[in-house]
């Protein structure tokens, strides 16, 4: 195998959260690759190190390059923008420029760290002007780049300052992946409307060079759900958690997501809520645990989610709970795979209810626990998972999370769903999400970039 080397703004070292971490580390861990990326902590840089079978190379950030690159430009101009804008961007010429110099950075750190005729893998929104870097230091490498987030329509991308600057930085690598085809057509229109490129298919010539661009729709390691799901302990904690949350009588609803606002968080505890006052469900015959995984909270509008959660959170058990029992249990914190599979493996209904997510691993970790075919899956039209699980096999109850009524018609179907249309709904999920798991996907991508 050729010298491989991952590029992310993560290492996967400690509690990395998000789907980008979850999904590359077995890759990188199978090919004996290397990582260039951040530890996490402002103004430390350690030595290269070995960590289970991945040789990590650190790239500092000092703490104005953490308010800048990480949550300015990153996670308060781009994320949001490419996330259909659903909290407005916030536009800062100090933060364009902050980012520019951290991806120099991260390219110069991958240009040392790859043997000469190396395939390099660059990814996400963090990182997308280091494939154009990164080819200008080293001709020689094979550059592939992969966007895990959504990439927007061309109207909404069109509002990004020195949008063409982005668009070059992409075209830097020899493959630029994204979740969804519609993401790459979005990619390719943009580079004949604001470079005048002329793409042709999937393929574009930019600077002597073929680029393709192309949809490779990112999975997780399903044998290691599977293999957390068949584990005794982890059975015995979903039993348990059962049992303390008031057994067989009392359905189990889930959410499990990082605290941010495209996960319409709040919009589902608002639809559950409406169901308690409407009478459909009570207080004891359902119950709610939400896992909120705290994210980017110096970022306003994580702080100002994270209040609006709890403050509502608060409002409906003091409404609807009663001693000893509540309609909703909020945690907000980080939780363990084993402990994640346990809970996935207790609950009747998984609620995913994001506006807007490039994927969603979460709802395929998910249906991978389930060997037992038990459960049912509510899973919103604006995630990238929604192809696979609802259209592709009709697995997934659809809902509109914008259309408060729809969520609520949505969980209710599921609540009175029979056990044999959920049992066919999950085995065809199933059957999907084992085909296509996160090496398959690796694998796709990287034959491609060849
Ligand atoms: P995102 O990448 O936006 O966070 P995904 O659903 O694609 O969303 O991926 C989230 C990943 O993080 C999943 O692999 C999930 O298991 C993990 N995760 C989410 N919440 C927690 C938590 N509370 N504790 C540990 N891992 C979590
Ligand atoms: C999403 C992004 C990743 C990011 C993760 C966690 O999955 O696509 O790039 O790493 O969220 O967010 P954080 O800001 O903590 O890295």
């Amino acid at each position: 195998m050729k010298p491989f080397v991952v590029v992310a703004n993560r290492l996967p070292v400690d509690a990395s959260p998000g789907g980008l971490v979850s999904a590359l580390h077995p890759i990188a861990r199978s090919s004996g690759g290397a990582w260039v990326g951040w530890t996490g902590e402002p103004d430390e840089r350690p030595e290269p190190f070995e960590h289970e079978g991945v040789r990590i190379h650190p790239v500092e950030l000092s703490g104005d390059d953490v308010d800048r690159y990480y949550e300015g430009q990153s996670n308060s101009t781009i994320w949001p923008l490419f996330h259909d804008s659903v909290e407005p961007p916030v536009h800062r010429r100090a933060w364009r420029v902050a980012y520019e110099q951290v991806n120099r950075r991260f390219a110069e750190a991958a240009a040392a760290a790859s043997a000469p005729g190396a395939t390099v893998w660059v990814h996400d929104y963090q990182l997308l002007l280091v494939p154009g870097m990164l080819r200008e230091l080293r001709p020689d490498l094979r550059i592939g780049f992969f966007l895990h987030i959504p990439f927007p329509p061309v109207e909404l991308f069109m509002q990004l300052p020195r949008r063409a600057d982005f668009l070059r930085g992409m075209l830097g690598a020899d493959l630029v992946g994204f979740q969804q085809p519609l993401a790459a057509q979005n990619f390719l229109r943009l580079t004949a409307q604001v470079l005048g490129l002329r793409p042709d298919g999937e393929r574009v010539e930019y600077e002597g060079r073929t680029v393709t661009a192309r949809a490779f729709p990112i999975s997780i390691d399903v044998a290691e759900i599977e293999a957390l799901a068949a584990d005794p302990a982890v059975q015995d904690s979903a039993r348990r958690l059962r049992k303390d949350l008031g057994g067989d009588r009392r359905l189990l609803l889930l959410g499990v997501d990082r605290l941010d606002y495209t996960k319409g968080i709040d919009q589902r505890i608002e639809a559950y809520g409406e169901l308690l006052a409407d009478g459909i469900i009570t207080n004891d015959e359902a119950v709610l645990v939400q896992v909120a995984t705290p994210s980017r909270m110096r970022v306003d509008h994580y702080r100002q989610l994270r209040e609006r959660v709890e403050r509502e959170v608060g409002r409906i058990n003091g409404e609807f709970g009663d001693v000893g029992r509540v309609p909703l249990h909020y945690l907000f914190q980080s939780r363990t795979r084993a402990e994640l599979v346990a809970l996935y493996l207790a609950a009747d209904i998984m609620l995913v209810t994001p506006l807007r997510d490039g994927m969603n691993l979460v709802a395929k970790e998910y249906v991978a626990a389930r060997r037992d075919e038990g459960g049912a899956l509510v899973l919103s039209e604006f995630t990238g998972a929604h192809s696979e699980l609802s259209e592709l096999c009709g697995g997934a109850f659809s809902v509109n999370p914008y259309d408060v009524d729809d969520l609520k018609r949505g969980i209710a179907s599921a609540i009175a769903a029979g056990p044999e249309d959920l049992a066919g709904r999950m085995r065809r999920m199933r059957e999907q999400v084992r085909a296509h798991d996160v090496d398959r996907w690796a694998r796709a991508f990287l034959d491609t970039l060849g």
